[in-house]
Formats: C-alpha cells, structure tokens, sequence
C-alpha cells in the first residue's frame, strides 16, 4: 500500500506555484538593484546582526564584497529556477568554502543572513510585501540547505 507521504509525483499546481513564485522574486530582485546601493546595503546589514558575524569577515576585502554577495545571490535563484550542472557545482563550491575548514560558517548564521537580506529587500523594493517575502524565503532555502548540509 502506498501512503500519500512517500508519493513522489509533482502535480501541475504545485510547478505553477513554484514558477510564479520565482518570477516574483526574479521582478523583486530587478527593483532591488535598481536602486543602485542593494549590495552595500546588504553587506552593512549582515555585519550589523552581531560582532560574531563581523569576526568572520575581519580578512575580507570591502571592494570584493560586492561580487561575493551578488554571485552568492545569482546562484541561490539559478539553483531554484533552472540547476544545470555548473550552477549545481557552484553550490557545493560554495557549501565547502564555507565549512569548518576554510570559512568556518556554522549552518545558524544563515538564518542572519536572510534575515540581513530580507531587510535589505524591503527598504529597496517599494513593492515589497508578506507574501513577496515568504516568496523570497522559499526560493532561498533551497539552495542554502544545500549549502548546510555541506558544513563538515
Ligand atoms: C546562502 C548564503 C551564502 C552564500 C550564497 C554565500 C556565497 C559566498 C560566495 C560566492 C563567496 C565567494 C566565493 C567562495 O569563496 O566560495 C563567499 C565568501 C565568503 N562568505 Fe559567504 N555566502 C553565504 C553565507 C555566508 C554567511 C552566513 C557568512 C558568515 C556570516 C559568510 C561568510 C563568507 C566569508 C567570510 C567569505 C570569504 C570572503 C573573503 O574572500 O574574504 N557567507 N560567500
């Protein structure tokens, strides 16, 4: 007999569901960066959630931040909306830079760094909304469970 739980098929609803919520946050994403100081901003936010999250960044370069944040961003949408090969490589590039050793990220921070970027999102999208937030939350976590599951 098989239980409704281990049922493995995806039905059209849930695809559609998946794809809206992805052009949103895609949308979402095109406002933010509009506006010209997204990454900054976010960069900012995240050092500001505790000395502990400031400590992991004393070595790094300003000037890189920038690029870090926005490919760390552009892969975390790819691997929701369309993982090819090299995107899913990228991810577990990532999940090992930040393991124990090399950067250290134990899998809590995480939780600050989408909240840093949430709070980025709705000071730069006028749009912004709960429904638009728990949009960007889900096309997030996708990629950064992967990315926890890495830390070893
Ligand atoms: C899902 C969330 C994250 C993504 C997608 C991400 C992505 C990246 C990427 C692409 C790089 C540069 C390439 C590399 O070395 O792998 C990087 C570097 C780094 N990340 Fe993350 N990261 C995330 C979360 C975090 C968190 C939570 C912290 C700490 C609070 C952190 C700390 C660092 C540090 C310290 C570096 C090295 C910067 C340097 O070059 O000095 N990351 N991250």
């Amino acid at each position: 007999m098989i239980n409704d739980s281990e049922n493995t098929e995806i039905s059209m609803d849930e695809v559609t569901y998946k794809h809206q919520a992805m052009e949103e946050v895609l949308a979402s994403y095109k406002r933010c960066l509009l506006t010209g100081t997204f990454f900054d901003d976010f960069y900012k936010a995240l050092l500001g959630m505790s000395p502990t999250i400031r400590e992991k960044f004393i070595h790094t370069d300003m000037a890189r931040q920038e690029e870090i944040i926005k490919t760390g961003v552009t892969y975390l949408l790819k691997y929701f909306c369309n993982p090819g090969p090299l995107t899913m490589q990228k991810i577990v590039d990532i999940g090992e830079s930040h393991a124990q050793a090399q950067y250290d990220i134990p899998p809590y921070m995480y939780g600050y760094w989408v909240s840093a970027l949430m709070a980025t999102v709705a000071n730069h999208d006028p749009l912004f909304s709960a429904t638009l937030e728990r949009n960007w939350q889900m096309v997030l976590d996708h990629g950064i469970s992967a990315i926890k599951s890495l830390y070893i």
